[in-house]
């Protein structure tokens, strides 16, 4: 590789909402992209890694106005804590940026009119589902009511968490405005759509040309060319936090559209800081090489979207897109309740970021498999690891050098110390071949290898035991310059991953840099510094304070639902934790409505003909109830007789095909088996009422 000329690479990482505060699912992402990057221009290639905010959407200007501020007061709020976490974090940006910005509005517009220009836009007149109190149209997220399939109530306005029907906001029974609560009307609008059949047969190529997409991605790409492209709707009515459609007033491009445009409009940013060519990375013959890194939740904005507006409107296409899996803590989604949504500031606020970005390191393979966060393991992995192993090296060497030869390394090895330095940059290429196909685990893996063989060498060697002895100088000196030069070669390996030891490490070794061609030779006669501990060990108490904390920033704070628009019966590959918002205001006297009482389920078993209801016989106390509950993904009905819960029981009675549901149980979460009941606590009766 190093004899080639560099190449010219342009990385992003999927560029995070302005309504939320970085976590630690986000930080899998950033930090894969970050490794990457970093090891690129270890290798002497020329690699710019740009991101953004993203900045527009309906939930951003809805949490403006709960906050009472302008969304562009909120946005700047927003980036400003979104990059301290990613500085912090040391991810090495070349630019972050914001679509909200001029850099955007041209380059989004720039695209459209492309697009418009090519034919590839058409204009429908659609219905939509309008809040008549707030003035205006709702995304299908912010419309709830009743199931039109199975009949359960309180459904987002795009599918059934109970019975998993996907269907059109204007199908529910009784929908309400989750903004204001008002009954929505249906409304007629003129949106543009862009044509994406147009693009069926450059998009069958792109997504189905080997390294674009990672395999099971083309697989499921095939897929939805099966269920046929249809025409995406690119368009929002006012009001929208977003850019005016060039000629159609009061009509704002989609989140979505100008939100992977903001790739390019960071990169434009960068590009008039430094004097970078733009052209040169975006014109359809460039040489230079374009990657994504995103996860699969949004797959196919950037596996079909992206590549069609970009060819669309006269622009090269990406060379790959690589999806990453989600973090899951403990084997489980990240959830509020479990107290495992764990804010990237929270993190820093107790734990080194280095151990994170290792042990994330130690995850990470170029599928799309989830991450799984054991904070047990994550203990002891980076404890014996990297400061076990790695840093050991240097501590156990370190001192012997700087006492017994003014600090600097022998002028050559021996035979034995040679061949264990050819050893170690003898696994440079297929290290470097690890890293680059994001094998990162493995990398990782063949690298703790050679910091085995160092410890070994030490451990026989044994300078502590020469250094007493008389006329063995030239041993000792051998010993630690070889372990020392073996420490460097580590560190050359691992500064992707840990930057910052690293460059603390730089310091010591009084290096300038950690380019990987550099470390074909040994340093010899090399005068090295004053040893200062690179790392501490990971604190267990530590973990904890990040945990309790964790549960006291959850209590203070909602999140606003994520808008992902996946077409109709078209599956999303996957979606995130997601935390509703607030609901409206009501009266004690409203809730004084609702009769809560005690039950204890004295009989749960399944509804064969429903796949997630369960039938429960409650006991309250004043007789038996029936009562159907979409819990089944969550628990076996054998978990759950001889429990107590709480239920609603004064709610109308319902038919339903299997029989008649006389009530609800409360549980919380978002469903499948992220689903949980409630239980009153120790001592309660059934038949008690809830105030
Ligand atoms: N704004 C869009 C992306 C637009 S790109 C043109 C978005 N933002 S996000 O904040 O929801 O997510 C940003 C990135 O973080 C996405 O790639 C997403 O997949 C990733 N992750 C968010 N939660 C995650 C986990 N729990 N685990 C791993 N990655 C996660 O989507
Ligand atoms: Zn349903």
């Amino acid at each position: 590789m190093s004899a080639q000329s560099p190449r010219q690479i342009l990385v992003t990482s999927a560029l995070p909402y302005a309504n939320g505060p970085i976590h630690l699912g986000h930080m899998v992402e950033y930090i894969q992209t970050d490794i990457w990057t970093r090891f690129q221009k270890a290798q002497g290639n020329e690699c710019i890694y740009v991101c953004a905010d993203d900045a527009h959407g309906t939930p951003i200007m809805l949490r403006a106005q709960n906050e009472g501020i302008t969304p562009e007061e909120l946005i700047a709020r927003i980036a400003k804590e979104h990059q301290a976490d990613f500085a912090d974090f040391n991810i090495g940006f070349d630019q972050y940026h914001s679509t909200h910005s001029e850099e955007n509005r041209e380059l989004a517009s720039y695209i459209y009119t492309q697009l418009k220009e090519k034919g590839h836009i058409s204009r429908q007149k659609i219905k939509q589902l309008y809040d008549p109190e707030k003035q205006m149209f709702l995304p299908d997220r912010f419309i709830k009511g009743t199931c039109p399939k199975c009949k359960a109530d309180d459904q987002y306005g795009d599918n059934c968490e109970v019975c998993g029907a996907t269907y059109s906001p204007t199908e529910l029974i009784n929908p309400k405005s989750a903004v204001s609560g008002a009954t929505p009307i249906e409304k007629e609008t003129e949106h543009l759509f862009f044509e994406l059949a147009h693009f069926e047969e450059l998009l069958k190529t792109w997504t189905q040309t080997p390294g674009h997409l990672q395999p099971q991605i083309a697989n499921k790409l095939s897929e939805w060319f099966e269920t046929g492209l249809r025409a995406w709707d690119i368009t929002r009515d006012a009001p929208y936090f977003g850019f005016e459609i060039p000629g159609e007033p009061g009509k704002y491009f989609y989140v979505w559209l100008d939100a992977p445009v903001g790739y390019m409009a960071s990169f434009k940013a960068y590009c008039e800081r430094t004097g970078t060519d733009f052209d040169a990375y975006w014109k359809p013959d460039s040489k230079a090489e374009l990657y994504h890194f995103i996860g699969k939740d949004i797959i196919y904005f950037h596996a079909l979207f992206w590549p069609a507006m970009l060819a669309g409107a006269g622009f090269r296409t990406p060379n790959a897109i690589f999806a990453h899996g989600f973090l899951t803590v403990d084997g489980q989604k990240m959830s509020k309740s479990r107290g495992t949504f764990i804010m990237a500031r929270t993190y820093l606020k107790h734990l080194n970021p280095e151990y994170l970005r290792y042990y994330f390191a130690g995850k990470l393979s170029s599928g799309i498999d989830d991450i799984d966060l054991n904070l047990e393991d994550f203990a002891q992995r980076v404890n014996s690891d990297l400061v076990g192993k790695v840093v050991n090296i240097a501590s156990r060497c370190a001192g012997f050098v700087k006492k017994r030869f003014e600090g600097k390394l022998a002028p050559q090895l021996s035979e034995e110390g040679q061949a264990l330095y050819q050893k170690a940059i003898d696994a440079k290429p297929k290290i470097a071949e690890l890293y680059e196909k994001r094998e990162y685990a493995h990398a990782m893996r063949e690298i703790m290898a050679i910091a085995d063989m160092a410890n070994e060498y030490i451990d026989q060697t044994a300078p502590w035991v020469l250094a007493k002895e008389e006329g063995k100088e030239a041993e000792l000196h051998d010993s630690v310059s070889t372990g020392i030069n073996l420490f460097r070669v580590l560190m050359t390996y691992l500064a992707p991953v840990i930057p910052a030891t690293a460059e603390k490490a730089q310091a010591f070794l009084n290096l300038d840099n950690w380019q990987w061609s550099s470390i074909n030779k040994p340093l010899l006669n090399h005068a090295i510094n004053k040893f200062k501990p690179l790392m501490t060990r990971v604190e267990p108490e530590k973990i904890q304070q990040m945990l309790d904390d964790t549960q006291k920033d959850l209590a203070q704070q909602t999140v606003v639902p994520k808008q992902t628009q996946t077409p109709k019966g078209q599956t999303a590959v996957m979606d995130k934790t997601e935390i509703e918002p607030i609901a409206n205001e009501i009266t004690i006297e409203d809730f004084m409505k609702i009769d809560l009482r005690v039950a204890k389920i004295v009989n749960a078993e399944a509804v064969p003909e429903a796949n997630k209801l369960l039938k429960l016989t409650l006991d309250i106390g004043l007789g038996e109830r029936q009562v159907f509950a979409g819990i089944k993904s969550a628990y076996e009905p054998e978990q759950l007789i001889g429990k107590l819960t709480v239920m609603v029981a004064n709610l109308k009675p319902r038919k339903m095909r299997f029989g008649l549901s006389e009530g609800m149980v409360l549980a919380a979460g978002p469903g499948g088996k992220d689903l949980y009941i409630l239980s009153p606590d120790e001592g309660a009766q059934p038949g008690m009422r809830v105030k």
